[in-house]
């Protein structure tokens, strides 16, 4: 059996790998020549939006999924007219929206900061007036990686910050939240509605972009809550795959700030971190095969390597340090790779990590029993 994956970055290069000890082999859709996943799976070069590529893409595979959401929507129409794709579009098309995203989470019920839509320089300093300052002006499509974003401190900000996005309507305005912390929470779905949960993970964000994360996250009163979340989206979508969603920590309660329909980066731990990794799980899923444990093998940190790969023989010396490079060439910021450290309990995973973990983020060590 063949899976087709729309993208061809290191989340289908990462697919890919989980897929071949399934007994399934990968053709990967992109535009680009060069795409990393390219180089562990069939790539077929063309664009997203290309009929004859997506009717070859459908022809050659069993089942398609994405490797990022903001696959045109109309692509993931157009082949599940032909064959099964998972997650479902629906999903797709929510996340590549924010404010469609935030209604759906508050028509289940599911906390969010304050929001409002805004397609206009008055809507934004109605919306600054209602939310109040410091908020985030956001593009509602297309930004990833904090791109798209201008925080507002003060009033002064409003003008400036509509100048710089006003070109990238429609946009949305969003309560700035003093978070404790940023978890997320990685969850799975199959056909016949069985789920599975990560336990959730702490993500450290530095300008907008995911420097680290930990698993298991130790703030477990929060598990119960993420988890039911995670379910009312899983339903109400009719969602198949790994789902990913992003919360805020303010006084001890959750607030979702986004949700990626596809496996995501918070996930990358669970490679060996965890029974069975968020890769193969979500294609055990999209197959219909039983959703493999997420139990936990001790606890991990996942690092990303942005711009560059980290020393090779610096991280393989580290006990139980596992190293992932995506095969991209390094260019400032880009995410070229990650590693993995784990341990059986925090306190010798901190050792591990205090070595190798980059200068800036030396503070965001916790104490083992925090
Ligand atoms: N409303 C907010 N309040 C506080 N911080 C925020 C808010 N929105 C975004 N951020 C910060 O910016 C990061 C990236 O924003 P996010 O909305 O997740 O966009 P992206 O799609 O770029 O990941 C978040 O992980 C968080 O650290
Ligand atoms: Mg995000």
């Amino acid at each position: 059996m063949r899976v087709g994956i729309v993208g061809g970055g290191q989340l289908a290069r990462m697919l890919a790998l989980a897929a071949y000890p399934l007994g399934l082999r990968c053709t990967v859709l992109d535009p680009a020549p060069d795409a990393c996943a390219g180089q562990v799976a069939e790539l077929l070069q063309g664009a997203y939006d290309d009929p004859a590529c997506l009717s070859q893409l459908a022809q050659r595979v069993d089942r398609v999924t994405f490797d990022f959401e903001n696959v045109p929507a109309s692509t993931a129409r157009a082949l599940v007219r032909h064959i099964p794709v998972f997650p479902p579009p629906l999903a797709l098309e929510i996340a590549q929206d924010r404010l469609a995203e935030k209604n759906l989470f508050r028509e289940l019920g599911i906390a969010t900061p304050p929001f409002s839509a805004v397609d206009t320089l008055a809507e934004l300093q109605a919306a600054a007036d209602t939310t109040g300052l410091p908020a985030i002006l956001k593009t509602r499509r297309f930004g990833y990686d904090g791109k798209g974003q201008r925080l507002l401190k003060a009033a002064a900000d409003i003008t400036p910050a509509w100048d710089d996005l006003a070109g990238d309507i429609p946009l949305i305005l969003e309560g700035f939240v003093p978070f404790e912390q940023e978890v997320s929470i990685l969850a799975l779905q199959d056909a016949q509605g069985h789920t599975a949960f990560y336990p959730l993970v702490r993500n450290i964000h530095r300008q907008g972009v995911l420097r680290w994360s930990h698993a298991p996250c130790q703030d477990s009163g929060l598990q119960e809550q993420a988890r039911d979340y995670a379910t009312r989206v899983l339903q109400r979508l009719d969602y198949i795959g790994l789902l990913a969603i992003e919360f805020f920590v303010v006084n001890g309660r959750l607030l979702a700030n986004e949700m990626a329909p596809r496996v995501h980066n918070s996930g990358h731990w669970t490679i060996e971190g965890a029974a069975t990794s968020q890769f193969e799980n979500h294609l055990r899923a999209g197959f219909g095969f039983p959703l493999g444990s997420t139990d936990t093998i001790g606890c991990s940190a996942m690092v990303n390597c942005l711009g560059e790969m980290a020393d090779r023989p610096t991280v393989l010396a580290v006990a139980d340090a596992h190293y992932h490079d995506y095969g991209k060439p390094p260019r400032p910021g880009r995410k070229v790779g990650h590693f993995t450290l784990r341990a059986s309990d925090p306190l010798t995973l901190n050792q591990r990590l205090a070595s190798l973990l980059p200068e800036d983020l030396a503070d965001t060590l916790l104490p083992p029993d925090d």
